[in-house]
């Protein structure tokens, strides 16, 4: 089959390359999916990088079991393994796991759901990731409640065009920070206010707001607390990344800060589960949640794709379509 395959950290145009591969083989409990799209996150662009340094042992530890990348796909299942209950061939899926980045790849049964009959496989692809964190950090970190003031940054971005809308639909009062080419945009998902970074400063100003859901981390941790109600929650979710720590400080310095403050600062990990992949198709196909698509490449063209994701200005999510060919 075709796929993209990684040697080394780098940038993507020079690491990445495509080529024919194994088809891969289901094993107890797995899926053979039929990519019909695969989706970027920026976390796959970090992996490919290798950044920050210091995470790059772990990174080469995965690699090594694994030399395809890409996280999240939507498809049609070709194959299920012995004790798969959800799923037989034809069903249409979505899911996150590894090796993406293929016509075809294994998942673990619990690694997918049911896919939105309302979306395009290209839609589809797009919710993993970036929408599970973006569920995960209002509900289970933040505990967001109907008509508390939620304060998005990079509201544009993979994640944060999911929170936009998530945040909206768990009743919350929402203000997306984003540029100015995507003022519009942010508000046509659903922000009740906008600000705009080039021009307007959050941390400066009266407004306070309970839950600050922090996608980029370009200000200090104090000045972010200064927008805080005095127990509001700030959720260190982004960072510069970059050279040996880039990206690792600001979340560790947010959870020791917040052990000398009412205000809770935490980062978080977020976790790829059936329920949660359940959660985000009934968002979906209620009509709360659309996934916003930004550029969709070809799968040759994988390796610029991962770079424009890698530039940091991505509008919505980043999508690879998949010929597939009968193998
Ligand atoms: N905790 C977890 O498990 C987890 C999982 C996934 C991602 N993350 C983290 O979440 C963060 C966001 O990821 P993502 O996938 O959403 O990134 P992304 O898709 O690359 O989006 C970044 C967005 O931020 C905007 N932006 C840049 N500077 C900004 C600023 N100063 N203020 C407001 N917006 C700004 C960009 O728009 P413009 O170019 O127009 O400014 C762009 O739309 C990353 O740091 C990532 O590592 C964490």
């Amino acid at each position: 089959m075709r796929a993209i395959i990684q040697t080394k950290f780098g940038s993507p145009r020079d690491v990445l390359k495509h080529a024919e591969v194994d088809k891969p083989s289901v094993g107890n409990g797995e899926v053979l999916v039929k990519v019909h799209a695969a989706s970027i996150h920026i976390g796959d662009y970090y992996m490919i990088a290798g950044l920050p340094y210091v995470m790059r042992p772990m990174f080469s530890a995965l690699r090594a079991k694994n030399r395809v990348p890409g996280t999240d796909v939507a498809g049609i299942v070709e194959e299920v393994g012995d004790e798969v209950t959800q799923f037989r061939p034809g069903d249409e899926v979505f899911g996150s796991y590894k090796s993406a980045f293929a016509e075809f790849a294994c998942f673990p049964e619990g690694a997918l759901a049911s896919k939105p009959s309302t979306l395009s496989f290209e839609q589809a692809s797009a919710v993993g990731v970036s929408a599970l964190t973006a569920l995960q950090a209002l509900r289970d970190h933040g505990k967001v409640q109907p008509g508390q003031k939620v304060l998005i940054t990079g509201a544009s971005g993979g994640v944060g065009t999911f929170a936009v809308q998530i945040a909206k639909a768990m009743g919350a009062d929402v203000t997306g920070v984003c540029s100015t080419r995507n003022l519009e945009m942010v508000r046509s998902i659903g922000a009740d206010h906008v600000v705009d970074y080039t021009q307007d400063d959050f941390t400066v100003g009266d407004r306070r707001y309970d839950l600050i859901f922090d996608n980029v981390g370009s200000r200090s941790l104090s000045d972010t607390r200064r927008a805080l109600t005095p127990t509001g929650t700030l959720l260190a979710n982004g960072a510069p990344v970059g050279g040996w720590f880039g990206g690792v400080m600001h979340p560790i310095g947010a959870l020791v800060s917040s052990l000398f403050a009412r205000q809770q600062a935490r980062p978080f990990v977020s976790t790829s589960n059936p329920d949660d992949l359940a959660v985000l198709k009934e968002f979906v196909e209620a009509g709360k949640v659309t996934p916003q698509l930004d550029r969709s490449y070809p799968l040759e063209q994988t390796p610029e794709a991962v770079a424009h994701v890698g530039e940091g200005h991505a509008r919505g999510k980043t999508t690879i379509t998949v010929d597939t060919v009968d193998a």
